[in-house]
């Protein structure tokens, strides 16, 4: 099963948290006549609180397990994913801070109740959501059948974002760099090879440390003998070193 499947199954439990929360919320005190004892909803109310809030670090760390892994710029769509999920955090814990200290702001906890559930539906949605609605699901799709038999990809259909731009930096490694840089080898002499570069603590000429900025850097203004790129876009050098990081 791929990180990409744990987590949508791991939220569809984390929606229902949210959705329940808000429930027991309104019943609690949005309603003059309670249908339920009062109690017994805060009670649930604060379980249901404290398993949204575990079920959020477990999604939590496997987002991040899987941004350390990959080690690649995100997407347009995973940023804001991230962003997302820390508004629901600091709300989350705002909103306990003021249940548990911060009484005279107690007027303010449903509302902000409302918005961490809101933004948590929004934060599946822009992961979850389009996992499902770009097949992740479907068995047949070119993207579960690849993740499958762990063999890369050749067709574009049904990559992420993050995926297409490794894809292009290698194309345009292929035009720009590899006739100087072999990827079999990281032989610092000449033109040095280039495999694990990024995962070296120094970059094999100048000594710079290995990071994406000192590679843009090495384009724009080269140490030494490499001739300079300065056509290249920022979001090409990304790219670039989305690549690079794979090798
Ligand atoms: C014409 C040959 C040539 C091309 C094309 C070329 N390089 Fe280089 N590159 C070099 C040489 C030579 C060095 C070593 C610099 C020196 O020590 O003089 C180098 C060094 C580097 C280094 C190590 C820098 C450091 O700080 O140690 C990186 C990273 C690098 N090149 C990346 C690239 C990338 C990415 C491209 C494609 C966009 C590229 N190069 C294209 C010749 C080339």
């Amino acid at each position: 099963m791929t990180i990409f499947m744990v987590k949508t199954l791991i939220s569809i439990v984390f929606l229902v948290l949210a959705l329940f929360g808000a429930f027991t919320m309104f019943e609690t005190l949005g309603r003059s006549e309670k249908r339920f004892d009062t109690d017994r909803l805060k009670k649930a109310h604060r379980i249901n609180g404290i398993l949204f809030f575990a079920v959020f670090l477990v999604l939590a760390g496997l987002g991040m397990a899987y941004i350390a892994r990959t080690g690649a710029e995100l997407s347009p769509r995973a940023t804001f994913h991230v962003m997302l999920a820390h508004s629901v955090l600091f709300l989350f814990l705002l909103k306990l801070a003021i249940v548990k200290a911060y009484r005279q702001f107690y007027g303010k906890v449903a509302a902000i109740g409302i918005t961490v559930v809101l933004l948590a539906l929004g934060t599946v949605a822009s992961s979850t959501g389009y996992y499902i609605l770009s097949g992740g699901l479907t068995p047949k799709s070119p993207r579960a059948a690849a993740d499958a038999s762990g063999t890369p990809e050749t067709s574009k259909q049904g990559l992420s974002a993050d995926t297409v731009g490794v894809q292009k930096g290698k194309d345009l490694y292929g035009s720009k760099c590899l006739s100087c840089h072999d990827i079999e080898s990281a032989s610092a002499t000449g033109s040095p090879g280039l495999k694990g570069v990024m995962k070296l603590k120094a970059l094999p000429s100048s000594g710079r440390p290995a990071t994406a900025d000192n590679i843009a850097l090495q384009l724009k203004k080269p140490y030494k003998k490499m001739p300079a790129f300065p056509e290249l876009t920022e979001e090409e050098v990304t790219n670039l070193v989305a690549y690079m990081k794979t090798l």
